[in-house]
């Protein structure tokens, strides 16, 4: 997590209790405020050319426009944009995708009276379809902060580039340093319960991500975690029509010709699609991630497992034949993915699910006496979770929802907290309990977990393994905690 950012954070709270303390400044004096403020910021005064050259610039924009502007201090470069109602001054990379590159930045409006911490997307393709479709969300998600919603798009008429400004979150899932988090496991699940009611929002307005995986789930230490990235959503049609997913991610029942439609790009791809790249993700990006930082933590090398866990085989030929690529799919069936489209020169080859469950388990075990129980515990259900949505034939992910796993999720996230023995360490943490309660989530077998997703999809709140007492407390003192918002994990201090 970036310290950088959390600097901003606060910076940008005082910038707002200062603001708004004065009232409804003429436009001259708030633009003074804004360099001002900006000074502050940058820790040298803007001068007046700067100044002028910013309001000049302004006053040539219409409202869709953004232009650049560098400022030079003591032969160092700073970067701000400028709209018709704020000015972006970008502070620091936040991650690049193969669409588009983005940049956090902080914001203030013109008026001198919002400030906030944005991130700034350059893309070469307009957003303006993305944000169409996102309209389709019901009026509900179209606010929700578990989705990174638009709050501007933008031209960049002289570089030729699209902008679309979102507010910042403070990674990706990729992106996590779990050292500066307190009870990570139990957090990451938190986030990723949020994440699902972010995919949820989608599936019932009836539009597919199609590009579910780790960079594209922003997490927040003290915040929710979000869907983002919406270049590949569309509606969801039964009918065959042209596939597009990231390979590592791709379910293989997309392609219902197999290997041949997947060089066709022509299949598929429904809410179990999703669901299958939201299991593949659990393990490449939350799995792997918390077992390479428990390694380090119990000074317990892992390098063999990491490597093992995510080191699918990718081969590279000049170019794969046909004939080549269903011998592999013989051999591989439903595991070997076409990496590039073009050329056909990579294939992929993945272990199978129950593969990755073992290996997960082992190097769990590697470590798992010398950690939290409830943090174990978290991981191997993790890992059972993945296996179920990770079904290359599509059939568990039946009758599974978006819904179903974000409650489940948070069940997990429950009986964590439950058995958790850090007094008062989690606003629902029962503070005499120092093990597990006897019949959790926990004991259930993987089928167990699959039939558990089903009936919390199907609307069912009641939890069969759990004791009634449980049960009822468990459920009153979770909605206690989602009233409250309460409920993410603590940074580390
Ligand atoms: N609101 C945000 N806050 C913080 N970081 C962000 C935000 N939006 C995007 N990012 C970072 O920028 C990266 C790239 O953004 P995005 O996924 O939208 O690009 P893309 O080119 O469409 O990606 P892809 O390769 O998946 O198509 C993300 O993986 C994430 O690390
Ligand atoms: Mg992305």
């Amino acid at each position: 997590m970036s310290t950088e950012a959390f600097g901003l954070i606060s910076d940008a709270s005082r910038c707002l209790q200062v603001n708004h303390e004065k009232q409804a400044p003429s436009p001259e004096i708030s633009e003074e405020k804004v360099f001002d403020h900006f000074s502050k910021v940058l820790g040298f005064p803007l001068v007046e050319s700067s100044r002028r050259e910013f309001v000049e610039r302004r006053s040539r924009l219409d409202s869709e426009m953004i232009e650049t502007i560098s400022v030079e201090n003591e032969n160092k470069i700073y970067g701000f944009f400028v709209t018709k109602d704020t000015v972006y001054y970008v502070n620091k990379h936040a991650g690049k995708g193969s669409q588009s590159e983005a940049f956090f930045a902080f914001a203030i409006s013109w008026d001198g009276h919002q400030t906030s911490r944005a991130v700034l997307k350059f893309s070469r393709t307009a957003f303006e379809g993305q944000a169409e479709l996102l309209k389709q969300l019901t009026p509900k998600s179209r606010t929700s902060d578990k989705i990174d919603h638009f709050r501007g798009i933008y031209v960049d008429v002289v570089n030729k580039m699209h902008v679309a400004v979102f507010d910042a979150s403070d990674g990706d899932l990729r992106r996590v340093d779990y050292s500066k988090i307190a009870l990570p496991v139990f957090w990451v699940i938190k986030q990723l319960a949020d994440m699902m009611k972010g995919v949820g929002s989608f599936h019932r307005a009836g539009l597919v991500l199609r590009d579910i995986k780790g960079p594209n789930f922003l997490v927040n230490v003290e915040g929710p975690g979000k869907v983002t990235d919406f270049g590949l959503v569309r509606e969801k049609v039964e009918r065959i029509h042209s596939t597009c997913v990231t390979p590592f991610y791709g379910a293989p029942f997309i392609w219902p010709e197999g290997i041949m439609d997947q060089k066709a790009r022509r299949g598929t791809q429904d809410e179990r699609a999703d669901l299958f790249s939201v299991g593949k993700t659990i393990y490449r990006d939350v799995l792997r991630p918390l077992i390479k930082f428990f390694g380090v933590q119990t000074k317990i090398d892992m390098t063999l497992y990491n490597s093992d866990l995510l080191k699918s085989r990718i081969l590279k030929a000049a170019a794969f034949s046909d004939d080549a690529l269903l011998a592999f799919e013989e051999k591989y069936p439903k595991h070997v993915f076409v990496v590039d489209w073009e050329t056909h020169q990579s294939l992929y080859i993945c272990k199978t699910r129950d593969k990755v469950y073992d290996l997960s388990l082992e190097a769990i075990n590697k470590f798992g006496d010398k950690i939290n129980t409830s943090q174990k515990r978290g991981m191997e259900t993790l890992a059972k979770l993945s296996w179920v949505l990770v079904d290359p034939d599509g059939e568990d992910q039946r009758g599974i929802t978006a819904k179903g796993v974000k409650r489940f999720l948070l069940e997990v996230a429950q009986a964590m907290g439950e058995g958790h023995p850090v007094r008062g360490a989690l606003p629902f943490a029962s503070s005499s309990a120092s093990s597990l309660p006897q019949s959790s989530v926990f004991e259930l077998t993987r089928e167990g977990v699959r039939d558990k997703l089903r009936t919390l999809s199907s609307g069912a709140t009641s939890t069969s393994t759990s004791t009634s007492t449980s049960t009822s407390t468990s459920t009153s003192r979770k909605r206690k905690m989602e009233q409250e918002n309460l409920g993410n994990g603590k940074r580390q201090r």
